[in-house]
């Protein structure tokens, strides 16, 4: 069995090509204009975006973790103040928060949304913690309705990584909804390529509701200076450049349409693949829109994942394990002094999660062959 045409677990090529012409013209104008740090671009792209996501303040940045320093350098939290996050996530959630010299506290997540565990937050909580970094992972929102009601009792900040699902949008008991990464203190997000609103290199942004916060957002993001060569605060230099801000000028504008192929893709592995026994399609909280920044199946059994890896790399299907290692088996996090088996969710969830291709250029004929040789595999 072969696909019917080569198959990419992302395939930006495929995802722009509708729109080509637009990131053409972006691009050659940005030369030509030649204001290539804090040009234009950077500021409309920051309205525009904010006014996607409800009238958020937007302060773009150069990468998504260096969105997550600046939030924590925002906090101003002394050295050593404890900052929970997830054990099952990307290691940029903690990474900020280790470079400052702030302790990571982690947390286990839960097996059905492997988002962080509020229980967990909650029972983590000491007199040391400033912070905690909820991810939502793979495109859904982490209970914000539980998450910032045990932030605000504690008096500790609420970090949101929205990395991998900006745009999902988030229900509250109360009947609002707001967007994810517009919740707690401050939000963050990353455009590298391979997230829903990637730019042709690295970028990033920070998202918050308070306009004093944003002003010393930009602040810390432009060498701690709000007037040229006037340092307030030791800052960094991360800026977005002008010509990512011009091109995801043009993305964003399709946006829309991506998450909508997002989605469709994901509702026809639903239906193709809800009913395989062992096969664990991925849970959706009713609370939370999901933008499937990722489509993470869960596979029971001792080494089937693999196994099932493996047989769709021979059939041409190609798959991914985000994550392979939970953040406490990590030799950089050693320190941490965390035991195996002390995160049990996080540990299975890294045996067992497999990522399909889920990209908006995907056609249905490639999608119809992925979920053929899924079938396969499980009818032996
Ligand atoms: C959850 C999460 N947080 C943070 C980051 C870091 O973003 P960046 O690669 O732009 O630094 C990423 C992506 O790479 C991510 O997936």
């Amino acid at each position: 069995m072969l696909p019917p045409e080569p198959i990419a677990l992302l395939d930006l090529t495929a995802e722009h090509a509708p729109y080509q012409a637009e990131l053409d013209t972006a691009w050659q104008n940005t030369v030509q204009e030649a204001a290539f740090i804090q040009g234009p671009a950077v500021g409309q792209f920051a309205a525009e975006l904010g006014a996607q996501l409800g009238g958020a303040h937007v302060v773009p940045c150069a990468n998504g973790t260096d969105a997550l320093t600046l939030a924590l350098m925002s906090l101003n939290l002394p050295a050593g103040t404890e900052v929970i996050v997830p054990a099952f996530t990307y290691v940029a959630t903690l990474e900020a928060a280790a470079l400052l010299g702030l302790r990571p506290v982690l947390v286990d997540v839960l097996p059905d949304t492997f988002n962080i565990d509020p229980a967990a937050v909650r029972a983590a909580l000491t007199p040391r913690t400033g912070a905690v970094v909820a991810v939502h992972l793979f495109g859904q929102c982490a209970d914000l309705e539980l998450l910032i009601e045990i932030c605000q009792a504690a008096g500790v900040a609420l970090i949101e990584d929205n990395a991998q699902a900006l745009g999902a949008t988030f229900t509250f008991a109360n009947g609002t909804t707001a967007y994810a990464g517009t919740v707690g203190e401050v939000g963050t997000t990353s455009f590298f390529p391979s997230k829903n609103l990637g730019c042709l290199g690295d970028g990033g942004a920070l998202f918050t509701r308070d306009a004093a916060r944003a002003q010393l957002l930009q602040q810390l993001a432009n060498h701690g200076q709000v007037q040229k060569y006037h340092h307030q605060r030791i800052g960094l230099n991360s800026r977005l450049d002008t010509l990512q801000a011009a091109l995801l000028r043009v993305k964003l504008r399709h946006l829309p349409a991506a998450q909508a192929a997002r989605q469709a893709v994901a509702a026809r592995y639903d239906a193709a693949l809800g009913a395989i026994s062992g096969l664990h399609i991925p849970a959706r909280d009713p609370r939370s829109s999901h933008v499937f920044h990722q489509y993470t199946l869960r596979v029971e059994g001792d080494g089937r994942r693999n196994a099932l890896q493996q047989y769709l790399k021979q059939h041409g299907v190609p798959s991914a394990v985000y994550y392979p290692l939970p953040v406490q088996q990590q030799p950089a996090y050693e320190y941490l002094g965390s035991r195996v088996g002390e995160f049990p969710v996080a540990e299975r969830l890294c045996q067992q999660v497999l990522s399909l291709p889920v990209h908006p250029g995907l056609t249905v004929a490639q999608q119809e062959y992925i979920i053929e040789c899924v079938g396969a595999f499980f009818a032996v």
